[in-house]
């Protein structure tokens, strides 16, 4: 096969659909898989496939799409199809970016987000081979909806609309996925040359084959699985996306070393970072930009957002690392603690029932269950320091600012408001008081009134 990357290619994205079986305000093609919008996975995708220009032909709400294109590449063309009269006329939107004529165009869709770049990579390595026209096709038992891949002797001689179709044409089950690519040079010549005249008076991108047929060109289809070409319309068919994305994430990550006992259960964003022999128990969610380094275990029913886990820490169950939680090396966050833009350093230990927030916990220091940093007061939020080795006894509150020296004790059951050196102790609370004697002068008491018939 031609290296595709010796060829330019403007790639071309329709997301001017409607999307009104989403039944929504937000534009069909901006609904996040992995929390990323599908319009992002699908420039994602022809990024890593080679692409040299991007083209996006946008329309229903232009201006939100405008802006999730722009976040990711603003280098990305945006052109905006003002009636939506069929896909060549959607294509034909982007006619000053086709006209810089580019070796190769490609054609995908803002709502069929799971494309593989290699997929798109062998696509356009045919055009390098001398095809004009390339169609990506799939096959299924139920291709009622879809265009059919009408093939001779391995070539591509039509691509019939499903409505367009006869008896004899709708058996057949290898289906146009809507992805093509075509050289750039003949582009507009076959574009121009597509007409509206079928069961939905719409301009046809697909009726490119017959007419590059006509003109003696090489038209050929090429099979994909068809996970790789499915669209998303409804509310459903999203879940089944997230599904089918969520299943190849774990796989890659699995394959890349990472133990999951369930991983049906556990659930990525689409930027997660892990690395190997990192072990991930049932039922941890990701959410966005989290970084996890080797050997950490992530216990089950652990949530993580923004999180950034060092080397052999271990979390969980049941830990919520929050956004700015940076867990250094052989630190511990154990069950039912949470974490939010704090540091806690090589080997710390925050191991029960525990709030840290907006603090810096040192290096082997120890927090004893129930501990709480009071960080905001009503208004503001305030820094926590607590130094190395330091030791903070169980049910303590440290209320913000407030600084423990390395080595410092808490003993259990302090409110900490005032520094406590380095090595020096803080107690904070009642002192006790032992009433000798007082447990039997109750017993008897009540033992009394009961012998009265008086129960309280
Ligand atoms: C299209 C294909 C069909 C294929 C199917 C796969 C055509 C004519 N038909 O049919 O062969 O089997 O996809 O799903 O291409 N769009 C615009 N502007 C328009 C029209 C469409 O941006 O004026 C966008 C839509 O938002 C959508 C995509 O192009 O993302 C496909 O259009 P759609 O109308 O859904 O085509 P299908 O009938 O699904
Ligand atoms: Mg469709």
């Amino acid at each position: 096969m031609n290296n595709s990357s010796n060829r330019s290619c403007l790639t071309i994205i329709l997301a001017a659909g409607e999307g009104t079986r989403m039944r929504s305000n937000l534009p069909k093609v901006l609904h996040p898989v992995a929390g990323l919008p599908m319009v992002n996975h699908v420039m994602q995708a022809a990024s890593e496939a080679g692409g040299t220009a991007l083209a996006v032909v946008v329309g229903n709400q232009a201006a939100l799409v405008g802006e999730a294109v722009a976040a990711q590449d603003n280098q990305a063309q945006i052109f905006e199809q003002k009636e939506r009269l069929g896909t060549a006329h959607a294509v034909l939107a982007a006619r000053d970016a086709i006209e810089k004529s580019y070796d190769d165009v490609l054609i995908l869709y803002g709502d069929v987000p799971l494309t593989k770049a290699q997929t798109l990579i062998e696509l356009r390595g045919m055009l390098g081979d001398g095809v004009d026209v390339a169609v990506l096709g799939f096959r299924t038992e139920n291709p009622t909806g879809y265009g059919r891949l009408l093939e001779e002797d391995g070539n591509l001689v039509a691509i019939r609309e499903h409505k367009d179709a006869s008896e004899e044409e709708r058996k057949v089950e290898f289906c146009n996925g809507g992805i093509m690519a075509f050289s750039g040079k003949l582009a507009l010549e076959l574009l121009d040359g597509i007409s509206n005249e079928n069961a939905n008076n719409e301009f046809y991108l697909t009726d490119m084959v017959e007419i590059a047929r006509a003109k003696g060109l090489n038209v050929k289809a090429m099979e994909a699985d068809v996970e790789e070409i499915i669209g998303v319309n409804n509310r459903v068919e999203l879940a089944q996306v997230e599904s089918l994305w969520q299943n190849r994430k774990r796989e890659a990550l699995m394959l890349a070393g990472v133990s999951m006992s369930a991983p049906q259960t556990v659930f990525f964003h689409h930027d997660t970072q892990i690395e190997s022999d990192v072990t991930i128990e049932p039922n941890v969610i990701f959410g966005p930009q989290v970084v996890v380094k080797a050997g950490a275990v992530l216990r089950a029913f652990s949530h993580l957002e923004g999180a950034d886990v060092g080397k052999d820490v271990v979390i969980g169950p049941y830990a919520r690392l929050r956004p700015g939680a940076e867990l250094h090396e052989g630190s511990k966050v154990g069950n039912f603690c949470e974490v939010k833009k704090a540091v806690i350093e090589k080997g710390a230990k925050v191991n029960h029932l525990t709030y840290i927030g907006d603090a810096r916990v040192g290096a082997g220091a120890n927090i004893g269950a129930g501990t709480i940093t009071c960080n905001y007061d009503g208004m503001n939020k305030h820094f926590t320091d607590i130094g190395k080795n330091a030791f903070i006894g169980s049910n303590s509150s440290l209320v913000a600012p407030v600084k423990i020296g390395d080595g410092a004790y808490v003993a259990s059951g302090s409110v900490i408001t005032e520094e406590v050196p380095d090595d020096a102790m803080g107690i904070g609370r009642g002192r006790q008081s032992v009433k000798k004697d007082y447990g039997s002068q109750i017993r008897a008491r009540n033992a009394a009134l009961k012998a009265a018939g008086q129960k309280k």
